[in-house]
């Protein structure tokens, strides 16, 4: 079994830690812990200062589970606590890795998509997010890839690098014809619900969807590693249980009681995160106009990152390596399988992001420079 090298975390691994500003990363405002204990009750942060380090159950805590069903509207049985969505996409996958079973993913893509089903040896099908389409999510383009042996489809909306997002009735419709084949539908919607469109529906309300959330992106909490799937077929929800008591038994008893309390204060969370992303995508509106002989690129209609492209069409992760160099990481489009592109997130820079851009833009400008032939 061979895992192909996660170029993405490779990549930010090796600058994250060093570069002035990271114009890489997909999450939003960063939170401490005093912050978050600060949205909490009195009961509450004296339940986290004298919690025991136990094990917790592989479910997910109750009161933790109870805070996920009352924000997603759904019964409290068909939640599904996980180590980051990462664990979701682990068991999901998993459990797809039947002999001649194939997969259907977008193209770009966050790695672990494909990662996952090339090293189980699931034949992994695309469907592309194309610019030649305005970054459309095509339901007639994932409904013509499948066939008797398809296992299961994930939209990711917002999708991640793009921000493009899939209509609630396209959805609906996708949901319709997964549910008569017997596909398992999976609607990853870490981003959900921060929009600069329309906003759509979490996929939780579709009886037959499996819909996979987390702390780390629209919430913005990443370090405490937790995500959920909402799963409303009990069998199913049997499997994901089983396949979790394995992989990582149950989460850290901490980060449990910090994702409950920003849960359940999660109008102020993702209001701040909404609001930090809102404007700064504004910011970015106005450069990449300044930027256009260069630049080209797609407003996102949800989450926190771009995926601009040089118009030259040359790879981009030269243009990233010499960014770097002058402080702005941005993320290769290599890294999504999408060379001449490359991410921008536009969220965790923060109050930062005008002073960010302004180094940018005089990157950018030295870049071309270089670019014109004497
Ligand atoms: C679309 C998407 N899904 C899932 C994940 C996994 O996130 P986590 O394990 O932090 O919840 C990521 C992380 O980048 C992502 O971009």
């Amino acid at each position: 079994m061979q895992l192909k090298p996660f170029l993405l975390d490779a990549w930010l691994d090796q600058y994250e830690h060093t570069t002035e500003f990271n114009l890489a990363a997909s999450t939003g405002p960063v939170w401490s812990v005093p912050e978050i204990l600060a949205l909490a009750d009195d009961a509450t942060r004296h339940r986290f200062l004298n919690h025991n380090l136990v094990y917790s159950r592989p479910a997910g805590a109750d009161s933790l589970r109870e805070a996920i069903a009352a924000m997603q509207q759904v019964p409290v049985e068909s939640v599904q606590v996980m180590t980051g969505a990462s664990e979701a996409l682990l068991a999901l996958m998993w459990l797809a890795a039947e002999p001649g079973a194939n997969v259907i993913i977008p193209v770009p893509g966050f790695t672990t998509f494909s990662a996952l089903p090339q090293s189980l040896g699931i034949e992994t099908r695309f469907y592309r997010v194309r610019r030649e389409n305005g970054f459309r999510i095509d339901p007639d383009e994932i409904q013509r890839l499948a066939d008797s042996k398809t296992r299961l489809i994930l939209v990711n909306n917002p999708h991640n690098p793009t921000g493009a997002t899939m209509g609630d009735e396209e959805m609906e419709a996708l949901h319709h014809f997964t549910a008569e084949r017997g596909i398992q539908l999976v609607s990853d919607e870490v981003y959900h619900p921060i929009y600069h469109g329309k906003p759509t529906r979490s996929a939780a309300r579709l009886p037959y969807a499996t819909a996979i959330a987390d702390m780390s992106k629209a919430f913005s909490i990443a370090g405490v590693r937790t995500g959920w799937m909402i799963e409303h077929n009990a069998q199913k929800r049997q499997q994901f249980w089983t396949a979790r008591s394995y992989f990582s038994i149950c989460n850290t008893t901490t980060g449990e009681i910090l994702a409950e309390i920003a849960i359940r204060k999660h109008d102020a969370v993702l209001g701040k995160a909404q609001q930090v992303a809102s404007r700064n995508l504004k910011i970015l509106e106005s450069f990449m106009a300044e930027q256009r002989d260069v630049l080209g690129w797609i407003r996102p209609q949800g989450g926190m990152t771009a995926f601009p492209w040089l118009v030259s069409g040359e790879n981009a992760r030269p243009f990233c390596q010499a960014a770097a160099e002058r402080g702005i990481l941005l993320a290769p489009g290599d890294c999504f399988d999408t060379p001449s592109h490359f991410r921008l997130g536009f969220a965790a820079a923060g109050d930062n992001f005008s002073k960010a851009l302004d180094r940018f833009g005089s990157f950018v400008k030295s870049w071309s420079a270089k670019m014109v032939p004497a």
